[in-house]
């Protein structure tokens, strides 16, 4: 694939069409001043800027024989895959450093049978570099790390492959790890009206952020072997949908409207589709993971939830309440890490991410 603008009134990576890898960082900030962080997000976007262009960061990956390069080069000869970079400020972030958060960006609630790991929750900013080539997209991070150094340092991070939602309603929808589609009804790409009522946070917002979003990110492990043993016609009621076509029960195409009453009352689309949250929507754009296996035999497997929203409660906190409460997923998942950031709108060229908060 070719490039993806990293300029324009959005950041990329959101409405973006899903591409095929993820790597995801949460960052702590080691310093608590403000104009230092304002130094650093522009050393990155020049460098979101070059490499988003395929291009090297800096002076690129040769130069003085005596010093490190400035890029680390294993993107060089490689097409910009689509790669979009798109960051975000956690609640920890305004605290660190005394600056005003927005009202709707508050730690989430904890939900029943969350056990989340703190080592893979929060951050004070995170970093998502999506690509169609992974060798793109931790390249991406890497070199934005190592811009980082002295002024943040990594939390936490993870890799996902296998997109399982998509915001291209066209495209065949992709498959999770429980073998079924995923991101049939999600919020189109192009459908600016939706992305406005849903997505893009307006004049409610502080200036920095309009145009730009709540990123809620939920490190959801799955427990494949569990599931692997489970009868087809349970797999299909707990989704309340089939699984080779991914049609709605009562209906038998995938994209034909939920008959929300034919669907068993506790099942995963039934609780969570917006006729039954009054109207409650989210832009999903998660990933599956394989992090090897958990030392039990067992596939470290699951789906790193990403969902963007133009006020979480009215977004994730709602639908995951729901779900929480009575999901019969819940027997096969379990939510281990959690974050919050909001994500500032789009960057002009000259500008750089969340110039105007400082
Ligand atoms: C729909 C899987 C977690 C929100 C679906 C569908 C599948 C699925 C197969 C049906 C296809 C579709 O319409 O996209 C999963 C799996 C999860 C998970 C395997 C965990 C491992 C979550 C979480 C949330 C969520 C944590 C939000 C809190 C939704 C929503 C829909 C949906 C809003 C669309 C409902 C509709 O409009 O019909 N999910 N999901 N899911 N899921 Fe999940």
């Amino acid at each position: 694939g070719g490039p993806v603008p990293f300029h324009g009134p959005h950041q990329a990576g959101i409405a973006t069409p899903v591409q095929d890898r993820l790597h995801f960082a949460a960052l702590d900030l080691g310093t608590d001043s403000p104009a230092k962080v304002a130094g650093l997000l522009r050393e990155w976007t020049a460098a979101a800027v070059r490499m988003t262009a395929a291009q090297e960061v800096g002076g690129g990956a040769t130069g003085p024989e005596l010093a490190p390069p400035d890029d680390t080069g294993e993107a060089l000869g490689l097409p910009a895959s689509r790669l979009t970079l798109t960051v975000g400020f956690g609640p920890s972030f305004f605290e660190k450093l005394k600056l005003p958060a927005p009202d709707r960006l508050k730690e989430l609630p904890r939900f029943p049978a969350d056990k989340l790991d703190p080592a893979r929750s929060g951050g004070d900013v995170c970093v998502q570099a999506c690509a169609d080539d992974p060798q793109v997209a931790v390249h991406a991070v890497r070199n934005l790390v190592r811009l980082a150094f002295g002024t943040a340092s990594v939390r936490w991070s993870q890799l996902g492959f296998g997109k399982t939602s998509s915001t291209t309603p066209d495209a065949q929808t992709p498959r999770n790890l429980f073998g079924f589609k995923d991101g049939t009804r999600n919020i189109a790409g192009t459908d600016e009206a939706a992305l406005d009522a849903h997505v893009w946070v307006g004049e409610e917002g502080p200036e920095w952020l309009r145009g730009g979003s709540y990123l809620v990110a939920r490190r959801i492990r799955m427990h494949i072997e569990t599931w692997d043993r489970t009868s087809l016609k349970e797999q299909e009621d707990i989704f309340g949908r089939t699984k080779r076509e991914g049609a709605p029960y009562g209906a038998a195409r995938e994209h034909d409207p939920v008959p929300l009453e034919k669907l068993p009352a506790d099942s995963h689309v039934r609780l969570s589709h917006p006729d039954a949250l009054g109207g409650v929507t989210i832009l999903r754009r998660g990933y599956s993971f394989t992090d090897g296996s958990d030392g039990l035999g067992r596939l470290e497997a699951g789906l790193f939830f990403l969902a963007y929203q133009r006020d979480p409660e009215k977004g994730f906190i709602p639908i995951q309440r729901a779900l929480a409460a009575r999901d019969p997923l819940n027997e096969y998942i379990q939510h281990v890490g959690s974050g919050i950031w909001a994500c500032p709108g789009g960057v002009t060229p000259g500008s750089f991410w969340g110039e105007g908060l400082f």
